[in-house]
């Protein structure tokens, strides 16, 4: 795997221990040189596209208002206070993708997107907090930050976007190109663009609890299989007869109990859950696929790639990409282990794939999961 560090002088050990979901940490010259892959006429290309997510902010005449994309006008660049924000621009631009690479020192089950912003000068989504984990990496011209461990959270009412109602900022600085500030989920911030500017935010998703046990529910009701049904051969007199006994309710409770804590099943919903693309991204087919033997060949001579809107994690004898899961036997498993981890398998290592691979793999470059080369 390709990483670079992007933590300056620190390991990803100690950021994580020491500031990861703890505190900020401002990092001067992050990516030395860096030059942003997506400069600003390409986000607006983007923006315009009804495939990517998008959304205008302005606050002209001290209003707040916030429009959903595709964004095919925008406001004059010479007028101050606007934002355009685009979202999961890893997913639509390869060289933006790769950028991502270099935070592989977080589960990738953890990340959510990458998220570009455009701003002219004094342009800014307002003082807000983030419910994830973000790193700020400035990309063109300059923003000043203020920052703050506010405990207060609440928000003015009435707004097309999230507005803390008393920002106190404890902390102020200027980024310029290269230099990234982390900070942590539900920490206090404002963003005010210095002239021209361009923000790049690599965020990392947690799901809340209530999602999560949602979706695992929905999971459970296609999944359950439950052999046996409800049995009382050591049934008593019933003297109140309209009652639901204590034992009855200790029955099923206990059944309920085995059901929620089967292992496997929480481990198959959560590689399913967490591979699963959001539901805007749409993968592109090819147009006339090649045979399996054309595609074998292919791969063998070029190799194999997750496209970059692949979503691929494994665990234990389960391989999970885009919202499905495999169980290979134990040879196939290591290969698509290295091509979950490596997002690529060298043309060498395809060899040793059985029959059985080969077939899902022609099926998921059918699916523009995969592609060669
Ligand atoms: C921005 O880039 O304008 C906003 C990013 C953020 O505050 O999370
Ligand atoms: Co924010």
């Amino acid at each position: 795997m390709k990483t670079s560090s992007v933590l300056g002088t620190l390991s990803p050990r100690e950021f994580l221990s020491t500031y990861w979901q703890k505190k900020p940490l401002l990092i001067r010259q992050a990516i030395p040189d860096f030059r942003p892959p997506v400069d600003r006429d390409a986000l607006f290309a983007l923006a315009a596209r009804d495939d990517v997510e998008s959304r205008l902010i302005t606050n002209f005449r001290q209003q707040w208002k916030m429009k959903h994309g595709p964004v095919d006008s925008l406001p004059s660049l010479s007028r101050k206070n606007w934002t355009l924000l685009v979202q999961g621009v890893n997913l639509h631009d390869d060289q933006a993708d790769e950028l991502l690479n270099r935070f592989r020192f977080i589960p990738d089950a953890r990340l959510d997107d990458l998220m570009i912003s455009y701003a002219t000068d004094t342009g800014g989504v307002g003082p807000h907090f983030d419910s994830y984990d973000v790193f700020l990496l400035q990309a063109h011209g300059q923003r000043r930050w203020r920052i703050g461990p506010q405990k207060d959270l609440s928000l003015l009412e009435d707004l097309p976007l999230k507005i803390l109602r008393n920002f106190t900022p404890a902390e102020e600085f200027v980024l310029n190109p290269g230099d990234m500030l982390y900070l942590p989920p539900q920490y206090a911030h404002e963003g005010v663009a210095a002239g021209e500017c361009i923000t790049y935010s690599i965020g990392f998703r947690a799901p809340s609890w209530q999602e999560l046990g949602e979706a695992f529910l929905h999971f459970m009701a296609e999944n359950v299989s439950l052999s046996g049904r409800y049995s009382d051969p050591d049934l008593g007199v019933a003297t109140r007869p309209a009652r639901i006994a204590d034992d009855m309710l200790a029955k099923v409770s206990e059944q309920f109990a085995r059901l929620a804590s089967q292992r496997e099943d929480i481990e198959i919903f959560l590689g399913e859950h967490l591979s699963e693309p959001k539901p805007s991204v749409w993968f592109d087919t090819p147009a006339r696929p090649a045979t399996l033997a054309r595609f074998e060949a292919a791969m063998e001579r070029r190799g194999l790639r997750l496209h970059r809107k692949s979503r691929m994690l494994y665990r234990g004898k389960f391989v999970f990409i885009n919202g499905e899961s495999f169980q290979p036997s134990a040879s196939d498993r290591k290969l698509l282990e290295a091509l979950a981890d490596q997002r690529r398998l060298p043309a060498g290592q395809i060899g040793s794939a059985s029959a059985d691979l080969r077939q899902s793999l022609h099926q998921w470059y059918r699916d523009g999961w995969v592609v060669t080369g």
